[in-house]
């Protein structure tokens, strides 16, 4: 039995314009490597911090990756512990997910040093409980598409004490490329959600459903115009594009270039656009790099197909 393993999780981006809290897409962009060795002694400890982020916190019931595993320990009433190291590859308030993806990483990789594995609906429960330590609060639009790969819509339900996710995986159209833009600034999720107003005008809310529902029907489709119709984001976009230098010219400069979208990568700061065909996606990423330039800000970037976006998997 391995009592050691290494897991990765990919970066992700969440709301995907149309469905915030719900919808989410993972990256072949950057990804977070955790891993998780059984101890003699039970509770969860942290090791090594390594990678693009390294000040995280030491207690292990407050950090994204271990929460999550403290919790699970109490729950089984484990015997043993796990030690714990962390390679971020995602930067920290980047918009792309790193706190889901350390999460989940550390729930996979201590799954692979379990007795018994756990279900996958556990598994992303656990990693829910380590992602709500960055962002307040459980929404697994981050967290479930890092685990799962893919396009995936999730629904947080709390059925009894501990968060429980109902995932549904949706159909990437063939030929869709995603355009991830970082910009070089952090901006705190817990920030980004406390600009947003807590009510919506129903004339918003209906607008925003019909939206959702064209871009899923377009999925099934694959019906690129409807999919470009639809891709509007009335609601949260409007309330956070302030928190990001230069989000107007980027989106105008997107759009103009030929993507079928453009919107903020979860709270942002990033920014991504989604483009019919690989070399116009690269056109696209240029005129978003050349618009933040404008604004004053580097970036980096990437180019990925969300017909072949990646899932967590253990490594080593
Ligand atoms: N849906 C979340 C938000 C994603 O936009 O605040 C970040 O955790």
């Amino acid at each position: 039995m391995k009592t050691r393993a290494t897991a990765m999780a990919p970066a992700s981006v969440a709301n995907v314009a149309v469905g915030f809290d719900l919808l989410g897409f993972s990256v072949a962009a950057a990804g977070d490597e955790v891993t998780v060795e059984r101890t003699s002694k039970p509770g969860v400890e942290i090791g090594d911090v390594t990678g693009v982020v390294t000040q995280v916190p030491k207690d292990s019931a407050k950090n994204t990756a271990t929460a999550g595993l403290v919790r699970l320990a109490h729950d089984l009433d484990l015997k043993f512990g796990f030690r714990v190291s962390i390679k971020k590859g995602i930067p920290l308030g980047s918009g792309m997910g790193g706190s889901a993806a350390s999460a989940v990483a550390a729930i996979v990789a201590a799954n692979a040093v379990l007795d018994k594995p756990l279900t996958e609906a556990d598994m992303l429960s656990y990693s829910l409980i380590g992602e709500a330590q960055a962002s307040g609060s459980y929404h697994a639009d981050n967290v479930a598409p890092s685990f799962k790969g893919g396009l995936t819509i999730a629904r947080v339900r709390s059925i009894d004490d501990r968060p429980r996710v109902e995932l549904v995986s949706l159909p990437a159209i063939p030929e869709t490329y995603t355009v991830l833009v970082h910009p070089q600034l952090i901006l705190e999720t817990k920030t980004a959600r406390g600009v947003l107003k807590a009510d919506i005008h129903l004339k918003s809310h209906v607008e925003q459903a019909a939206n959702l529902a064209g871009f899923i029907a377009a999925c099934y489709r694959q019906d690129f115009d409807l999919l470009k119709r639809s891709f509007a984001d009335v609601v949260i976009e409007p309330q956070r594009a302030h928190l990001i230098p230069g989000f107007h010219d980027v989106k105008d400069s997107a759009m103009k270039a030929g993507s079928l979208g453009c919107s903020i990568s979860g709270a942002g700061p990033s920014v991504f656009a989604w483009v019919r065909g690989r070399e116009l996606a690269e056109a696209v990423e240029k005129a978003m790099i050349g618009a933040f330039a404008r604004a004053g800000l580097e970036s980096k970037s990437w180019v990925s197909s969300l017909t072949d976006a990646p899932a967590a998997k253990v490594i080593a």
